[in-house]
């Protein structure tokens, strides 16, 4: 068992860095995709608050499809260009959607989701992977901070899985 420790750092940044540390730590010497996608969603769902879900979509073709998740079961298809997902796909641009009802085409997986991050995914080779995409039932819950932050996170993941 891995013992989610609670972050020290009040800096968000530092937060953050620390986090790091512990999916380096959480993920470390194995390279199975789902088993590590699956204990990186549990870690970030307890370490940080105000979140009501997290998980992974992987690209299959033209579509996402879901993955590892922690919160309340979620969509399991999103086609690329919808939503905030699957324009994350689409663009290869992280998204930070501070109210989601405000962005056009977006999918209410959980309505209790108000604001969202999504982060794609790309390997080593330029290719998809998928998505990271989280959500919170606070109205702009994620900034700048974040998207750094969540990208770091997510480059960990991609190396530990020698993607
Ligand atoms: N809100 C997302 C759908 C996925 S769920 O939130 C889990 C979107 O618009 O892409």
């Amino acid at each position: 068992m891995f013992d989610v420790t609670p972050l020290s750092a009040t800096d968000r940044s530092e937060q953050y860095a620390e986090l790091a540390r512990q999916v380096d730590g959480l993920l470390h010497g194995e390279t199975q995709l789902i088993a590590n996608a699956a204990n990186f969603a549990a870690l970030v769902f307890h370490a940080l608050p105000e979140l009501n879900w997290c998980g992974f979509y992987f690209a299959e073709g033209q579509e996402l499809v879901v993955g590892p998740f922690q919160g309340k079961p979620a969509c399991v298809r999103i086609a690329f260009g919808r939503g905030v997902c699957g324009t994350a796909a689409a663009t290869r641009q992280t998204q930070v959607v501070p109210d989601v009802h405000a962005f056009a085409g977006h999918i209410a997986c959980d309505s209790a989701s108000r604001s969202e991050i999504v982060v794609p995914l790309l390997r080593r080779d330029g290719s998809l992977l998928g998505v990271w995409d989280v959500d919170s039932p606070r109205p702009a819950r994620f900034d700048e901070v974040d998207r750094v932050g969540m990208q770091a996170l997510c480059a960990r993941f991609l190396r530990a899985c020698a993607l």
